[in-house]
């Protein structure tokens, strides 16, 4: 089968495509035709490490965390997954060597998910990473509901900073879906079409001197819940806007690694920073999230494409060093690789 491997950290040349054995599940394991895979600046930067050469735990490594496609063999002990079975997965090559950039793909059976019926592998290989995140970013609220459904953040105001960002764009869909009025902040016009498409009910542009008083007109009696992704640039922003008890969950760096916060006016409003991260927060919210995502494809609430909100961009496999670059250098919406047919 083909696979992409890399056996050194570094830039994406460090990528080549190779022949290699089709692997056995073990028990509890599941091997999976992969059709679509998922890039993520998470595989990026895994794959760029602390610099050329840095060790990697594994002689050699298939990146990417997402991807989708069908179940083709089951180790001992599987329950609740068949031979056949469309899935979508996650955290594919979190310490293990096995991403999803590759014909075959062998998971611990809790990393895959049925797919409900008629949701596409485009749909299918967005998910995880962005998906579990805004799910997770949304669950954290001190008083705030630790599951979504429709109606679950009903009479709660969401700001997502970075709407047309993946994570922003499955943030804004989830809290659509579990009916929060949704603000979200952008940088172009090209992005707030994007946001709105995706289902936000309002859009605000940055960098504006007059933000926080653009999203206090938007929210008068503050915001729940923030779905952070430049703590650097908008927490002073963040704890002005936010409703008292409020949560700012924040889980990316972009634009800058450290951040100051007023004091006063972050603890008077009883401000939960809740820092965020998918590869430690624990298998209790991944599952959490994996199961009500579904609920949510089931409901069509995560559709992608332009006309979603998430443009696609799809390279085949042999491109997986192009489509790394892609989403390093800020390819808006989603890069997919088309790894198979889906038939
Ligand atoms: N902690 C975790 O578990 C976790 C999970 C998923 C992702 N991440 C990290 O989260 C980041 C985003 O991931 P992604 O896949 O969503 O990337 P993406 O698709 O590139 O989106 C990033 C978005 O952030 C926006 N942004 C940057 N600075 C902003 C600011 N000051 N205010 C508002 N928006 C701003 C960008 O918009 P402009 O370019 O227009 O400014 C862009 O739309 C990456 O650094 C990724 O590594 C972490």
């Amino acid at each position: 089968m083909k696979a992409i491997v890399y056996a050194s950290t570094g830039p994406s040349d460090v990528l080549s495509l190779v022949e290699r054995e089709v692997a056995q599940p073990g028990p509890g394991e599941v091997r999976i035709r992969v059709v679509a895979s998922g890039v993520n600046p998470t595989d990026w930067k895994a794959r760029e490490g602390g610099g050329a050469g840095s060790a990697l735990g594994f002689d050699e490594v298939v990146p990417n965390q997402d991807g989708a496609g069908v179940v083709d063999a089951l180790g001992e002990g599987v329950t609740g997954l068949a031979v056949g079975d469309r899935v979508w997965v996650y955290l594919a090559a979190h310490q293990r060597p096995t991403g999803t950039a590759q014909a075959f793909t062998v998971l611990p059976a809790d990393r895959v998910v049925a797919l409900p019926e008629g949701i596409g592998f485009d749909v299918a290989a967005s998910l995880g990473v962005p998906a579990m995140t805004a799910h997770r970013a949304l669950t954290v609220h001190e008083h705030g509901p630790a599951r979504l459904s429709p109606g679950a953040l009903t009479g709660r105001t969401v700001l997502v900073h970075g709407g047309a960002g993946a994570v922003g764009h499955a943030a804004i869909q989830l809290a659509a879906w579990a009916g929060a009025t949704v603000i979200t902040s952008v940088s172009s016009e090209e992005k707030e079409a994007l946001a709105r498409a995706a289902g936000a009910h309002h859009v605000v542009r940055y960098p504006d001197p007059a933000l926080a008083e653009r999203i206090q007109e938007l929210a008068p009696n503050g915001v729940d819940h923030i779905v952070e992704v430049a703590p650097t640039q908008n927490a002073a922003l963040d704890v002005e806007v936010i409703a008292n008890h409020g949560s700012i969950a924040y889980y990316a760096n972009n634009n800058g690694d450290e951040f100051t916060v007023p004091i006063i006016a972050s603890f008077a409003k009883n401000v939960r920073w809740q820092g965020l991260l998918l590869y430690t927060v624990g298998p209790d919210a991944l599952h959490a999230a994996a199961e009500d995502v579904t609920a949510a494809l089931v409901d069509g609430a995560l559709p992608v494409g332009e006309s979603a909100g998430l443009p696609i961009t799809w390279f085949p496999l042999e491109e997986t060093a192009a489509a790394h670059d892609a989403v390093e250098g800020g390819a808006v919406g989603k890069v997919l690789i088309r790894v198979a047919d889906e038939a």
